[in-house]
């Protein structure tokens, strides 16, 4: 039996682009137009008008926590410019999740930014840092009673995208989605080596700059516990790969665990887990349980990832901000993650605070240009946007009840 602490947060994780639809002003609005072979969002799964049912979903089985984000494009739709209407809009979700006895855990940037913030250059750009402050300050004023805030999802899933952005200007390809692509399972395998592997420690440095900026905003002007979210590889070496591991790990993912010493808390982020040799990834075989983003079914990558961010942050406490399978199979995802709290739970046994387990996700949802890797505990019909639950959504809420599982 594995056992959690009664203040420990259950719930589930999504984000504003992934399921609100209609987000016309963010910049992968107009990247899903601009790259041949991406899906649509459109209208997504139409969150935007349906939180109310979301989180009346999650609540009803017995889940504690709801992690969303806030769009920055919505709410600053023109440079200079914030729409009182969708900071009101965005109160009435935190207001819903209230009523529900539901803890709200609220993303300022979750991989989107308005498309004029693009225009001028984005994150790289003078004066990014002020600007996505600004944005921080004003939305700060809806966050009365909220007690945990994210400044930004997986800043170095964005350096990794940065990075490969330019080495692909360079060689003049265009953009690919960060998770799937129209490979075929082989095709991504052997360039998996490549594919999103490393990121510029520079890139890094700057996002640890934004982070800081926007941490002191908030704490500022809220009561607010603050981190941000990291993507966690779970990576080990194969031998003679220790030297390649530390050097693209760096890169990665290092230089960001540093960057949350100082911060109340930091997001773990874990899905698989992959080894490295001296080349860089070794491509993981194909095999009949991988999932649908061609990643190796690893549910042992959660402890991994949390021993790892324990170690690297020098013990700044953890929350579990997203982990889960992309599988069509939902008797898989529950199995996957049985194992993955299993494992958690020896890591809080070790001595290791973690203060909740949020899962990706609640929805199935716009996988950033494709729809076909389904990670939802909950199924949504694209056409009429009829929730159907899956076992998995009853199952997690059953566990989060008993406060563990047998
Ligand atoms: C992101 C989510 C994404 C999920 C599954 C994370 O990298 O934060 O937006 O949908 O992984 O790929």
């Amino acid at each position: 039996m594995s056992t959690f602490p009664t203040d420990f947060l259950w719930g589930a994780a999504t984000a504003g682009h992934q399921i609100e639809g209609n987000n016309v002003n963010s910049d992968w609005w107009t990247r899903e137009q601009t790259s041949p072979g991406m899906a649509l969002s459109l209208d997504a799964c139409d969150s935007y008008h349906r939180y109310r049912e979301d989180i009346a979903l999650l609540a009803g089985v017995g889940l504690n926590a709801y992690r969303f984000s806030l769009e920055w494009s919505r709410i600053e739709p023109l440079q200079g410019h914030f729409s009182n209407a969708e900071l009101a809009h965005y109160r009435r979700v935190i207001e819903c999740c209230f009523e529900h006895g539901v803890t709200p855990v609220v993303t300022m940037q979750h991989f989107t930014a308005p498309q004029w913030f693009a225009d001028r250059g984005g994150w790289s750009a003078d004066g990014a840092a002020e600007l996505f402050a600004a944005y921080v300050d004003r939305a700060s004023s809806i966050l009365d009673g909220v007690e945990w805030v994210v400044t930004m999802n997986e800043p170095n899933m964005q350096a990794a995208i940065m990075t490969a952005m330019r080495r692909m200007a360079e060689s003049g390809g265009g953009w690919q989605s960060p998770t799937v692509d129209d490979r075929t399972d082989e095709e991504r395998q052997r360039s998996s080596r490549e594919f999103l592997a490393y990121a510029d420690p520079e890139i890094g440095r700057m996002f640890v700059g934004i982070h800081h900026a926007a941490r002191t905003v908030l704490k500022a002007k809220t009561s607010a516990k603050v981190g941000w979210t990291i993507a966690a590889q779970a990576l080990t070496a194969a031998p003679g790969g220790e030297q390649k591991l530390a050097e693209m790990r760096y890169g990665k993912e290092d230089v960001f665990w540093e960057g949350s010493r100082g911060d109340d808390w930091v997001g773990v982020q874990a899905y698989s887990s992959q080894q490295v040799d001296a080349q860089g990834l070794v491509p993981h075989p194909i095999a009949p349980d991988n999932t649908l983003v061609g990643t190796a079914y690893r549910p042992d990558a959660l402890a991994m990832a949390v021993r790892h961010a324990h170690e690297v942050t020098r013990g700044v406490p953890i929350m579990i901000t997203e982990n889960g399978i992309a599988t069509a199979d939902d008797e898989q995802r529950i199995r996957y993650t049985a194992e993955a709290l299993a494992g958690l739970a020896e890591t809080m046994n070790d001595g290791i605070t973690v203060h909740g387990y949020l899962h990706w996700s609640l929805l199935d949802n716009f996988e950033w240009g494709h729809w076909e890797p389904t990670f939802g505990l909950i199924a949504v019909d694209r056409e009429t946007f009829v929730r159907t639950p899956k076992p998995s959504l009853a199952w997690l809420g059953a566990v989060a009840t008993n406060q563990g599982l047998s």
